[in-house]
């Protein structure tokens, strides 16, 4: 990992430990939870603001290695905060989308969204069919969450959903969150974690052991 990703990396922790205390843990309801989204050149704050619906002062104060909201480093991740609640038996959140010219759900779910959802999501939890989007459609962008399994631990109350990378591995997520690598396997259980694609849920409390 590069060193000013690595710091950046770091000071996310910290953001995270500081904000840990604010954020609402479990409920039967829902939580509070956070997406990892990979920053991809040609984005900018105002555009990730406005597709997951908050301000660019709310993604700042988790992102505190952003000193600079028109200087984002393109490659690395940004953490979003949402709501996580139940929608269909999913553990998800629904994002609006407004459709554009152009506008195919593989764009929206693999480019807008840096894989937070698939075009598979897309065409579940959208009427339209993926080659006739209407233009300006209202579409559904559905990012799924977790609020933990008490079968694996109490203690961590904020999770990351997290889209894997290639070249990513257990031991170097692990390492970046300050997390057993055993933890982190119990709560994605059968994930091979160099898959290169795909969501993993990670716990926000190995954050506080930093
Ligand atoms: C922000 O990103 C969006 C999406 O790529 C783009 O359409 C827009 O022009 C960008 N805005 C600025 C100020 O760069
Ligand atoms: C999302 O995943 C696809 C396929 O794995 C990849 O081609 C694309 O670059 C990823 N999107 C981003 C924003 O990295
Ligand atoms: C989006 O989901 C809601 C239910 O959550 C549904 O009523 C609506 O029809 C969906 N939108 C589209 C475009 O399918």
């Amino acid at each position: 990992m590069p060193e000013k990703l690595k710091s950046n990396t770091f000071l996310v922790f910290l953001a995270l430990n500081i904000f840990y205390g604010e954020v609402k843990s479990q409920s039967s309801q829902g939580c509070e939870a956070l997406a990892s989204y990979y920053i991809w050149q040609g984005s900018n704050l105002t555009f990730i603001s406005t597709i997951f619906s908050t301000t660019i002062n709310n993604i700042i104060s988790y992102n505190p290695q952003i000193t600079d909201q028109d200087l984002i480093n393109f490659g690395t991740r940004l953490n979003v905060p949402f709501s996580c609640g139940v929608i269909n038996e999913l553990l998800a959140h629904q994002f609006i989308y407004q459709a554009r010219p152009g506008s195919t759900y593989q764009r929206i779910a693999e480019l807008y969204y840096s894989n937070l959802t698939t075009v598979e999501m897309m065409t579940r939890f959208n009427s339209y069919a993926p080659e006739s989007i209407p233009l300006d459609a209202l579409l559904n962008v559905t990012v799924s969450c977790s609020c933990g399994n008490r079968g694996v631990s109490r203690d961590y109350g904020l999770f990351v959903t997290y889209p894997l990378r290639p070249g990513e591995s257990l031991s170097g997520i692990a390492s970046d969150f300050g997390l057993p690598e055993s933890l982190l396997q119990d709560y994605n259980p059968g994930v091979d974690f160099r898959r290169g694609s795909g969501l993993v849920f990670i716990p926000g409390r190995g954050m506080q052991t930093i």
